[in-house]
C-alpha cells in the first residue's frame, strides 16, 4: 500500500504523513528532507548552484539515508539543521534540475520498494515517483497559515524567526516548485485535494483513514 502526500512548504503534509505513517505501522518518507540534505552539502562546500554538473558531481559521491524521521547525510545526523528556511530554497533550486531528480526519484522508488508499506510526502510522490500509488492526497493551505505554521514549528526548533521573512520565503518557494519545468508541483485529476487552512490535524487524519477505509 502507498500512500503518497504532495503539496507547497508548510501545508501540513509531514506532520500528517509522520502521524499517519506512525498510526497506520507504515514507513515514512520524507522526500523534502533528501533534497534538503543534498542542498547543506553543496552549501557547505561551496558548489555553484547554477551548475548542474558541479552538483551531480557531488551527488554522486553522497548517501542520504532515512530512518523514520531522521536523515543522514554521509553518516552524519542532519535531522534538526537541514530545517531551515535557507536551506528549503536551496533544495528548491536544485530541485529544478532534470539530473537531480533523476537520481532522487530512483532512491525514493528503491526506498518504497523494500518498504512496501509507506506514506511518502514530497511535490512528485504521486505524480513521478509512484504514479501508480494506492492513494494520492494533494495538501493545501492558504500561503499566510503555512508562514504561521513555519514560524511556529521554526520557533519550537529554537531558531529565531520573523513571520514576514518567512511568508515572503514560503511565496518564494512556491514559486519556484510550481513553475518549474520539471515535475512541477501540480496535482493530476486522480488526486485527492484536502484545504487545511481551517482544518485540524485530526480532521485531516480522520478523513484520510476514511479514504483508505472506503
Ligand atoms: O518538503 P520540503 O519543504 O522539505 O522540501 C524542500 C524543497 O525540496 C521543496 O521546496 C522542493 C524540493 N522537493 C522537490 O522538488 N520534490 C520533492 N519530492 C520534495 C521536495
Amino acid at each position: 500500500m502507498i500512500i503518497a502526500i504532495d503539496g507547497p512548504a508548510g501545508s501540513g503534509k509531514s506532520t500528517i504523513a509522520k502521524l499517519l505513517a506512525k498510526e497506520l505501522g507504515y514507513t515514512y518518507i520524507d522526500t523534502g528532507a533528501m533534497y534538503r540534505a543534498a542542498a547543506l552539502k553543496l552549501l557547505r562546500l561551496n558548489i555553484n548552484l547554477e551548475n548542474e554538473e558541479e552538483i551531480m558531481n557531488v551527488l554522486e559521491n553522497t548517501q542520504i539515508l532515512l530512518k523514520d524521521s531522521q536523515v543522514f547525510l554521509d553518516g552524519e545526523d542532519v535531522s534538526d539543521i537541514i530545517r531551515t528556511e535557507e536551506i528549503g530554497n536551496v533544495a528548491s533550486i536544485i530541485a529544478r534540475y532534470p539530473k537531480v531528480r533523476k537520481w532522487m526519484v530512483s532512491k525514493q522508488r528503491e526506498l518504497g520498494e523494500i518498504a512496501k508499506n509507506v506514506v511518502i510526502e514530497g511535490r512528485d510522490a504521486g505524480s513521478r515517483i509512484f504514479p501508480d500509488a494506492d492513494l494520492k492526497i494533494f495538501m493545501t493551505a492558504s500561503a499566510e497559515i503555512r508562514a504561521q505554521r513555519r514560524v511556529q514549528q521554526l520557533k519550537e526548533k529554537g531558531f529565531v524567526v520573523d513571520y514576514n521573512h518567512i511568508l515572503q520565503k514560503i511565496l518564494e518557494r512556491d514559486k519556484l516548485d510550481y513553475e518549474r519545468k520539471e515535475s512541477p508541483l501540480r496535482p493530476t485529476e486522480d488526486y485527492i485535494i484536502i484545504d487545511t487552512t481551517d482544518k485540524s490535524i485530526e480532521e485531516v487524519i480522520d478523513y484520510i483513514k476514511s479514504l483508505i477505509n472506503k
